[in-house]
């Protein structure tokens, strides 16, 4: 078939941006047009120009799972042979009072902020009351029931083969989050996290958390403070953006001189009140989808083009 001038152009620019994975119903965009604008633009600049900034907890992990919700970082220490059951009564109190706090869609991130700061400060004292060993992490993720979204490896292997750098950016406990990765065999190279780690004295016990508290609205101080400092993503100034909360789209604060930024957020949870506000934020939302095949049919469309790797 022979089509006209503009008809065939208009055909070439279409099965350009075509990324079948964002037709799915999951698929919500405000802005459908801007997104392929930037789609373009990232392919055309390719993989060297690529960083990808992911939040871990309810991101690359499930939200649930065979009808059950999935460990957090936080959640995966709640095992006996670490916590007492004084300490899992106590904490699992905090996230029932705290938790519909972080995700109200009535409150704003700056009325959230000091409440996540007393959230995660009273776990931390309270984890650092129960002489936590570090040998015992291992089993308590591998029994804990943690499972990344499916396509994961695909999500992890594509980036590590072209070095494209993921920076992991958790407000969870990154001793737990590095062993979820390793223990899904997918802690290649180009892979950087920046999260709370704990503090082992030198019988590898624990006594404190390291540096400054990350929780989930505070991560443009992280971003700023940490991410902006790795070399790594230094002169990639494409981001890619995967997030659930709100607070999670300043993880790219630290990016100097951004180009483009296409931002994807999972909405797993408090759907119908929060939809409008993750749809104005987020470029790409995702609703209830557990899985990885858009942020990779994103992924394979920006790297398949002629953009050189570095
Ligand atoms: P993220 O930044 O990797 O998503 O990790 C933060 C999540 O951890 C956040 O959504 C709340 C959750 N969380 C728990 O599940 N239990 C806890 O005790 C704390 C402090 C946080
Ligand atoms: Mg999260």
């Amino acid at each position: 078939m022979t089509y006209p001038i503009a008809v065939r152009s208009a055909l070439v620019m279409w099965t350009k941006t075509n990324v079948p994975e964002l037709s799915k119903v999951s698929v919500l965009m405000k802005q459908r047009t801007k997104v392929e604008e930037t789609l373009r633009a990232m392919q055309h600049a390719g993989a060297g120009n690529l960083q990808v900034i992911s939040d871990f907890d309810m991101t690359l992990t499930r939200f649930a799972h065979c009808g059950k919700r999935v460990p957090t970082t936080h959640n995966i220490l709640d095992h006996r042979i670490l916590i007492d059951e004084d300490c899992t009564q106590k904490m699992r109190a905090l996230l029932n009072f705290y938790y519909p706090i972080e995700i109200d869609a009535s409150q704003t991130s700056e009325q959230k902020l000091p409440l996540m700061v007393e959230w995660w400060t009273k776990v931390h004292h309270l984890l650092i009351q129960q002489n936590i060993q570090r040998d015992m992490l291992a089993q308590a993720v591998r029994e804990s029931g943690v499972i990344l979204r499916d396509g994961y490896e695909v999500f992890f292997d594509r980036l590590a083969e072209l070095q494209v750098p993921l920076l992991i950016f958790s407000a969870g406990v990154g001793d737990i989050l590095e062993e979820v990765v390793r223990q899904s065999r997918v802690f290649h190279p180009n892979v950087h996290v920046i999260s709370n780690y704990m503090d082992f004295d030198d019988h590898g016990v624990l006594r404190a958390f390291k540096g400054h508290l990350i929780h989930t609205f505070n991560k443009r101080e992280g971003a700023l403070l940490h991410a902006a400092n790795l070399p790594e993503l230094q002169g990639r100034p494409n981001v890619l953006l995967l997030g659930d909360s709100l607070g999670d789209l300043t993880m790219a604060d630290g990016v100097a001189q951004p180009h483009h930024l296409l931002t994807v957020g999972f909405l797993n949870d408090q759907v119908e009140e929060r939809k409008e506000s993750y749809v104005e934020a987020f470029d790409i939302v995702l609703v209830k989808d557990e899985t990885m095949e858009v942020p990779n049919g994103v992924l394979k469309f920006i790297t398949s083009g002629g953009g050189h790797a570095k």
